[in-house]
């Protein structure tokens, strides 16, 4: 973020944090499937990928934001890569931006991905990218990130 632009700010008692095991129960999978396609996801199941988070937490940064009752509402996932190449450098990556469907427009969105963005730069990393859809290029923009390439995929 640049001196010009305002301050990040959420509306009033809604609250940005890390993701919780208790997130299970809390709105996180129903967030995460205005996004994409979650599927029938057991509390079992996402205990262990939440171990599996927790205990590789140099690398795994998901978070969330909370409604005024405490209700998650917009997910999001920083990873850390360390790289060998500039010098060891490392890049973050955002994945799994969404918010639900009756908050968005609310900027949570944005303070999500800036907040990403400044936790990769916190950690080090000396860029950090992410792909998207063509129609949430604009959105993007406006968190401040620019077009650069273009995404390559294979699917299995
Ligand atoms: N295209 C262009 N501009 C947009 C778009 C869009 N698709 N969506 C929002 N904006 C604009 C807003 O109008 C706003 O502009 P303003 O600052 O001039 O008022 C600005 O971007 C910030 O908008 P927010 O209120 O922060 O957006 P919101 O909280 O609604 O979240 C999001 C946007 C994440 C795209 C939401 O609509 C969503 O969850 N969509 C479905 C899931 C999705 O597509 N996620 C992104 C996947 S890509 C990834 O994860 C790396």
């Amino acid at each position: 973020m640049t001196q010009d632009e305002p301050s990040l700010t959420l509306p009033p008692n809604y609250t940005f944090r890390k993701l919780k095991l208790t997130d299970y129960s809390n709105n996180y999978l129903e967030t995460l499937r205005v996004l994409t396609t979650v599927g029938n996801i057991e509390e079992h199941s996402f205990a262990n990928l939440f171990r599996i988070w927790e205990e590789n937490s140099n690398i795994y940064q998901p978070h969330v934001i909370t409604n005024p009752e405490g209700v998650v509402v917009a997910t999001g996932m920083l990873l850390v890569e360390a790289k060998l190449i500039h010098e060891c450098g490392k890049v973050g990556h955002i994945e799994d931006i969404s918010v639900a469907i009756d908050e968005q427009g609310k900027k949570l969105g944005n303070y999500m991905v800036k907040s990403l963005s400044t936790l990769a730069k916190s950690y080090g990393c000396y860029k950090v990218i992410l792909d998207c859809s063509p129609h949430n290029v604009g959105f993007y923009e406006k968190c401040g990130f620019k077009n650069d390439g273009v995404e390559m995929v294979q699917r299995f």
